[in-house]
């Protein structure tokens, strides 16, 4: 005879089975916390004013599998100036907007000073591209394929560039990505064909991340940006929340592809709605920027509740 506690055991080893609680990659590398791209720079080690709280362990990118911010072929100028954050990102109520534009001193930069360095604190890496032709991402697979990376994120979504958003030219830059060799997640905006998207990229992309910072207008489409000058920007934090909400809806609906959901996690709240929504691993971006203490205490509740959940 079975013991009961023998039974509960075995329950608990068939539901880890199937019902999977962190998303595996073909590399055999986990997803469960990610950082939102940008949101500690190009090397995980933060900003420079979030330095003294690495320092002291309140925030620790151990924690998190690291998104680099958004890196292209060649330097980019976009719209942030070091000395002047503020020109291009601003905090609204309950949230931010930006309108970096993709700054990024390039992918040949990141290779020779960010990448050695992320090895050496043994930070677990995903680089994010923003390719506008086949030929570049060639060239982009070409440089990462042999670095050892936990994958790539193919930006398709940024809200403050112009760029080509058909689905076929996509569908072939990811193919082309995909072909560094590393498992290729795909990143989407609530301001695109973002399903039709994720299903033509199936078979090509391991997983799809929604969702990107929303323009401007789509979130407050009658209040004027205070970055007007620049566009607009893209809206992140709690004002998108139903945006992402319903993006993760729609995709586990329609794809099979694994989620990962990103966009106004403030709280365990937040984490839990987007779980029974389907997501499957979680990216924390704005956070860092509001309450950089934060984002390393929610993952540690979340596991804590997570683990208690799987004793029950
Ligand atoms: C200042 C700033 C810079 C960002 N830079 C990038 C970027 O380079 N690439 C990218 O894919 N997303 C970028 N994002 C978007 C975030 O990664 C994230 O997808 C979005 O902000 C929604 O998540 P959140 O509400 O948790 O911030 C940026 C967001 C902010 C606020």
């Amino acid at each position: 005879m079975f013991k009961k506690s023998r039974l509960r055991r075995l329950f608990r080893f068939w539901l880890a089975g199937i019902l999977p609680i962190v998303i595996t990659l073909s590399n055999g590398a986990s997803l469960e916390f990610l950082t939102g791209s940008g949101a500690l720079g190009f090397d995980g080690r933060g900003w420079w004013w979030e330095y003294p709280l690495r320092w002291v362990g309140i925030l620790n990118p151990h924690d998190f599998t690291v998104v680099v911010k958004t890196l292209t072929l060649r330097p980019r100028q976009g719209n942030l100036r070091w000395y002047a954050p503020w020109r291009c990102v601003r905090l609204i109520p309950h949230g931010t907007v930006n309108a970096v534009g993709l700054t990024n001193p390039g992918i040949d930069w990141w290779i020779r000073t960010c990448y050695p360095r992320m090895r050496r604190m043994e930070l677990r890496t995903i680089v994010s591209v923003f390719s506008e032709t086949v030929e570049e991402a060639h060239q982009f697979a070409e440089k990462l394929r042999p670095l050892t990376l936990d994958a790539i994120e193919f930006n398709a979504s940024c809200p403050n560039v112009e760029h080509c958003s058909t689905v076929s030219h996509n569908l072939a830059i990811g193919a082309t990505l995909a072909g560094a060799g590393h498992p290729l997640i795909l990143k989407v905006g609530y301001d695109q064909p973002y399903v039709e998207l994720a299903q033509a990229l199936e078979g090509v992309v391991e997983a799809v991340h929604a969702i990107n910072a929303v323009p401007w207008r789509m979130v407050f489409p009658d209040k004027p940006s205070p970055l007007a000058k620049l566009g607009g920007g893209g809206v992140s934090g709690e004002p998108i929340r139903p945006m992402v909400r319903e993006a993760v809806a729609n995709l586990v609906r329609h794809t099979s592809l694994p989620v990962i959901a990103g966009g106004g996690i403030y709280s365990l709240s937040d984490l839990e709605a987007l779980w029974d929504l389907g997501a499957r691993a979680f990216a924390i971006g704005t956070l860092f920027l509001r309450a950089p203490w934060m984002p390393n205490r929610l993952v540690r509740a979340w596991r804590q509740r997570v683990a208690q959940r799987i004793r029950c």
